[in-house]
């Protein structure tokens, strides 16, 4: 089968690492890059250090307002699909790349194949929900992480081509776990250039969502809570944010945050794995802390990844100073940790459903 693979943001070339190795085994893979993460630590780093394919397209469509990149993500992504006629278009998650590959798609009547589908956070104020809702009512092919993705599918009447993989994050987590190794000189650098010495314990941060990061108030509640624990706190800053967090920090003489730029995967992964605690916002990350077994906080209203939330080993917690003190005191009951995200083999049964796929 000839598989159009649309990808764009940092997360979703660590999923495309962990499906390309083996889907390519089997099927023909041309990979779009629409370019909506850009930067060297946020794209290019991901593609030389995980060995995955070099993108057959790079549509360089970046920034702007949520329908300017997607609209002009659609107009490039159908070009690419009328020339190369894929028997499937295969899309991740629930940026705006997801959206923009499915549409150009389904206009085409090409199938879907969406990986990551059925996840919900039921409210369409978070501009992610709405890329996963309509990418899914449009999808041939529904992959789900977990049974709670399937459920919340099974919800809204959808049932057919739905399968339960596993996550393709566990997967990267457990072949790449093996590679990591503590941030060598370069890989943990502040915004001038500097090496970060990696304190010998730590709270990771990773905060990016416009909820969090569109104005100072959310992020600088969050900064005054790690500023008050007794553990420094490292922060690989998103570039949509450096320079709020970068002001804040300096406005309000904030000491026990080291701010660094956006790392590479292996980095991310044992910064995740050695962290005292782990505040993040970030989908997945909170996946990570989960696998590797680390307490989270997530700064989040609504739980994308319910089955965390056993024994509080993540919890839910709004960018409140107060509130995030209090549940990062709470004591997580690791016992109660399943794994319910699959095997580790998502990517092979991703290739078998796609091989079995009849239309
Ligand atoms: C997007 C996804 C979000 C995902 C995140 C992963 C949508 C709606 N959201 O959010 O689901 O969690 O990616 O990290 O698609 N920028 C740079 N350099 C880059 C990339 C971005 O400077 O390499 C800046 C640009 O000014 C851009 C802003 O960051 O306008 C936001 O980037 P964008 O891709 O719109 O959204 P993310 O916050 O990255
Ligand atoms: N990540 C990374 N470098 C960073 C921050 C995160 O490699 O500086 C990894 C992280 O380990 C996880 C993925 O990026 O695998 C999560 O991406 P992000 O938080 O950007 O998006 P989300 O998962 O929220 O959509």
């Amino acid at each position: 089968m000839k598989i159009c693979t649309v990808v764009g943001a940092r997360p979703q070339f660590i999923k495309a690492a962990a499906l390309s190795r083996v889907l390519r085994r089997q099927h023909e893979e041309v990979l779009i890059h629409t370019g909506q993460h850009y930067d060297h630590n946020m794209s290019d780093i991901f593609f030389d250090e995980l060995s995955i394919p070099r993108p057959d397209y790079n549509l360089g469509i970046a920034g702007g307002s949520h329908g300017k990149m997607t609209g002009e993500m659609l107009i490039a992504i159908e070009e690419v699909l009328q020339k190369e006629r894929p028997d499937m278009v295969l899309v991740f998650g629930d940026t705006n790349s997801t959206l923009a590959g499915a549409l150009a798609a389904v206009k085409l009547h090409l199938p879907i194949c969406h990986v990551e589908a059925g996840v919900r956070m039921e409210t369409l104020q978070n501009p992610e929900e709405v890329n996963r809702v309509l990418t899914d009512r449009i999808s041939a092919l529904l992959l789900c992480c977990t049974e709670t993705a399937i459920g919340n599918l099974r919800a809204e009447g959808i049932t057919r081509g739905v399968y339960n993989t596993g996550d393709l994050m566990y997967d990267a987590v457990l072949y790449y776990g093996k590679r990591l190794t503590a941030p060598r000189p370069g890989d943990l650098m502040d915004f001038s250039g500097k090496e970060v010495a990696l304190p010998e314990k730590y709270v990771l941060l990773t905060c990016h969502r416009e909820e969090n990061t569109g104005t100072d108030e959310p992020l600088d509640q969050i900064f005054s809570a790690m500023e008050a624990l007794p553990v420094p706190v490292v922060y690989p800053v998103h570039p949509r944010n450096h320079e709020r967090a970068q002001r804040l920090c300096q406005e309000k003489g904030y000491r026990n945050i080291l701010l660094t730029q956006p790392v590479g995967y292996l980095t991310s992964l044992y910064l995740v794995s050695h962290a005292d605690q782990v505040v993040t916002d970030s989908g997945g990350l909170q996946r990570e802390a989960w696998f590797l077994g680390r307490q989270c906080i997530t700064l989040l209203d609504n739980p994308p990844w319910p089955e965390t939330l056993e024994g509080n080993v993540n919890q839910l917690c709004r960018p409140d100073k107060e509130e995030i003190l209090r549940k990062l005191s709470v004591r997580p009951d690791f016992s109660r940790h399943q794994n319910q995200f699959g095997d580790g083999h998502a990517a092979e049964k991703i290739t078998e459903i796609l091989s079995a796929y009849q239309g």
